[in-house]
Formats: C-alpha cells, sequence, structure tokens
C-alpha cells in the first residue's frame, strides 16, 4: 500500500521562506517519492480568529499558487478546500465526543494564538477546539504522515491520542499518524522572532527582488562587526547565517568561513542575492500560472478528496454500527 501525506495552511496570506523550509520542502520531497499527498487549505480554520472573510478567495488563488510554483504537482497531489467536504464536519462531531474539554484546554499553540490575537474571554468555542476538528482533517483521510512546522506538533500528539481512541472503542479505521519536521522547524525572520506572516518579519516566496533586498538590508543584527554562528552572542547574524545557508545549501561552516572576514554589509548584500536566485525559479512557474488552471486544479481537488472522505467515513458509520436508515 501506498504510503498518504496530510497536511496543509490556512489560507491567510502568502507562504514565505519558514513555510518552505519549515514544510513545503518535505512535502515535495515525499511527493515526488510516490506518497498519496493531499493538501487541505484550511479556510474555516481561518475563522477561528476572525469573522472576516472577504480575503480568502483571493488568498485560496494564492496559496494554489505558492505551492506549484514552488513543486507540488497536481499530477501527483490533491489539492482541496476544507469547507467544501462535509464529511469533516461530520468526523469532528464525533471527535468532539471522545476528547475530553481538559485535553483540548491545555493545548500550548492555542494558548498562544490566543494572546498573540488578545483574544482572552472573547475565544470562540470555534478556536477552542479546532485541534480537534484539525484530526479530522488529518484522519479522514487515513494519514500516516503530517509535514509540518514545530508549533503544530502539539495538534499532532492530540491527532495520534484520537486515532487511538476511536480505533480502541469502535474498531481500528484511522492509521496513527507522525509528524515529520522541516530541516527548519523555526525559521528566525527578519526581527529574530519565528517567521510569520502576522508579524511582518518574512521573506515571501513571491516578494520582488527590490522587496528582498530592502528587507534584507533592514534585518536586525548584533553589535560587533565579525559575521560569526553563536546563537547566544550573535542572535541576530546566527539567524540570517541559517538562511543563507538553507538557501544556498551550504553548511552553517562553509558561510561562516566564506564571511569571517566580511562586514555586515556585505554579507547580507550576499544574502539577499542568494535569496533572489533561489526564487527566481519559483516566481518564473508562478507567472505561467493561469485562473483557469487553477480553477481546474481545485475541481479535480474537491472530485477525488470527496471520494476519500466518503470511503472513511462510510467504514466509520459501519463500525459505530451507526451505518442504519441508508439504503
Ligand atoms: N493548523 C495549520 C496551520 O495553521 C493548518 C492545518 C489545518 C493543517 N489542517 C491541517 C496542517 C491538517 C496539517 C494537517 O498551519
Amino acid at each position: 500500500m501506498k504510503k498518504r501525506l496530510l497536511t496543509g495552511d490556512r489560507p491567510t496570506g502568502p507562504l514565505h521562506l519558514g513555510h518552505y523550509f519549515g514544510s513545503l520542502e518535505n512535502r515535495i520531497k515525499l511527493q515526488n517519492k510516490g506518497y498519496e499527498t493531499f493538501i487541505i487549505i484550511a479556510d474555516y480554520q481561518v475563522l477561528t480568529d476572525r469573522f472576516d472573510t472577504a480575503d480568502l478567495k483571493e488568498n485560496i488563488s494564492n496559496l494554489i499558487k505558492d505551492y506549484i510554483s514552488v513543486g507540488l504537482d497536481p499530477k501527483k497531489s490533491i489539492f482541496f478546500i476544507q469547507s467544501q467536504i462535509p464529511q469533516l464536519a461530520e468526523l469532528t462531531q464525533i471527535f468532539s465526543m471522545l476528547t475530553p474539554v481538559s485535553r483540548v484546554s491545555r493545548n500550548p499553540t492555542v494558548k498562544e494564538e490566543v494572546k498573540s490575537m488578545k483574544l482572552g474571554k472573547r475565544m470562540s468555542l470555534g478556536m477552542f477546539s479546532y485541534p480537534v476538528s484539525q484530526a479530522a482533517d488529518i484522519l479522514l483521510f487515513r494519514a500516516d504522515v503530517v509535514p509540518v512546522g514545530e508549533d503544530q506538533l502539539p495538534h499532532l500528539e492530540l491527532t495520534r491520542e484520537i486515532a487511538k481512541k476511536f480505533n480502541s472503542v469502535y474498531g481500528r479505521v484511522f492509521p496513527v499518524p507522525r509528524p515529520l519536521l522541516g530541516s527548519s522547524p523555526r525559521l528566525m525572520g527578519l526581527d529574530g522572532q519565528k517567521m510569520s506572516k502576522s508579524r511582518n518579519n518574512a521573506i515571501f516566496l513571491s516578494d520582488s527582488a527590490q522587496g528582498v533586498r530592502q528587507k534584507i538590508m533592514k534585518a536586525k543584527t548584533d553589535s560587533g562587526k565579525k559575521v560569526v554562528y553563536d546563537r547566544d552572542e550573535k542572535f541576530f547574524i546566527s539567524g540570517l547565517m541559517d538562511l543563507y545557508a538553507l538557501v544556498t545549501d551550504k553548511t552553517i561552516l562553509q558561510v561562516e568561513k566564506k564571511y569571517t572576514h566580511s562586514s555586515y554589509k556585505k554579507f547580507k548584500e550576499d544574502l539577499a542575492d542568494s535569496i533572489i536566485r533561489f526564487l527566481i525559479p519559483i516566481q518564473e512557474k508562478r507567472r505561467r500560472l493561469t485562473s483557469s488552471a487553477i480553477n481546474k486544479i481545485l475541481s479535480s481537488g474537491l472530485e477525488k478528496a470527496s471520494i476519500e472522505a466518503e470511503k472513511t467515513m462510510a467504514q466509520v458509520r459501519k463500525v459505530m454500527k451507526m451505518d442504519y436508515g441508508r439504503s
């Protein structure tokens, strides 16, 4: 049996280098190794912390462009939209019954999101319980492997627990999936914090050469002058060196050797050039994508995902002895 991979993103804005080295790179590698690849665009999950739906459509289309331009291939991978698969809501309902409230209350990623969005008491029930819905995203498609960033590990842990719980209570339907971290699960942004679209510290896959240069030249550095790798004394420079190593496929040692005698400025200019070079083929591919191509990718994804979704739900209903009333 072919191994299956599922992962996805919220359509909240363009993808950046943190996504690339945190997760996209692994998706592409496994897709090309022959894994059956499912990519979920988690539009309902966006609504956990906002009501506004105005940008979803545009963001979804840009997300597909990002995916295809980095090398995810619609001939090999299935792209689908969360809100178009009603079986996800069904399975979420069932999983909610198997999950103690106390278990969901101690999810550090949800706590972090509630804090950073300053939701406090306004936190919605959907925000509180979205890890259960994410477990449904993963398990409905019976994924074996889930390439994600580090922040998603608590959700994967819960998913594994729910899979085991369901299997032991009702019968074995779900594989217990494992997370797969990327080569840089926590890429530093240009301000020293984790690279993130909401923190305004990211280099996007779609950034122009000029934009990249401006961002890199403005990135924070440390006191002193030497380009050396030292996570304590040279926190910011080390983060930029990580980025350099990733986009040029060099080791930190090689980067250090090359730049110990250079100024910060020279190092940053070269870093900007290297990023721009890294992005050129990605952006060329992006430009060739038409909106009708994107529509086709989504409608064929919906068709294939729906078949898988219904297959699993039929099994779920059967082992739960809730397949009554259908002919
Ligand atoms: N929570 C993920 C994020 O914010 C998106 C997501 C939704 C996801 N469903 C998923 C990731 C299932 C992996 C598997 O990036």
